[in-house]
């Protein structure tokens, strides 16, 4: 121990020791006041998730060759061409929310999951999916381009005459 310290009056070094853990509380409280703030700001703010829309541009209609079934995987909808015009279906199985893939050698839309299979109308063929694959709306936007609402099932059989 050094000289000085040693020589010090017992109230010097008391006096360090006091300032030592009052600086120690106060700064405790400082990091407890603003775990608070923090805290109360998080839940005094509101939870909102922002999603992407629902409402997809699928492009030019004249992209899509007539017989033609095409994944959009990003959106998980088929935009298909068909003789009658077009339309949308969901790409996502209604058993337990595969997404589905076009067989163009059986003309076919395949589940991977559990096997499930749909016609390219969306109509259940075989397989443990509850229900058809739905349409979705589907029109014509000013400047020419598909727009699919995957919000919205609509009727099937409802085509897009273009
Ligand atoms: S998720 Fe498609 S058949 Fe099960």
């Amino acid at each position: 121990m050094p000289e000085e310290k040693k020589n010090a009056p017992p109230e010097a070094t008391e006096l360090n020791r006091r300032a030592f853990f009052a600086k120690l509380g106060l700064g405790s409280l400082s990091i407890a006041a603003a775990g608070t703030v923090a805290f109360g700001y998080q839940f005094l703010s509101p939870n909102v998730l922002f999603e992407p829309s629902p409402v997809v541009n699928a492009g030019k209609p004249e992209s899509y060759p007539l017989d033609s079934v095409t994944l959009d995987v990003n959106s998980g909808i088929y935009i298909i061409h068909s003789k009658e015009g077009f339309f949308s279906l969901s790409a996502v199985c209604t058993h337990l929310g595969c997404l589905t893939a076009w067989k163009p050698d059986l003309g076919i839309i395949a589940c991977p999951c559990h096997g499930s299979k749909f016609k390219e109308d969306g109509e259940k063929i075989e397989g443990p999916a509850p229900r058809p694959l739905p349409w979705k709306r589907v029109w014509l936007s000013e400047d020419g381009d598909l727009m699919v609402d995957r919000s919205t099932d609509i009727r099937p059989m409802q085509f897009v005459r273009v």
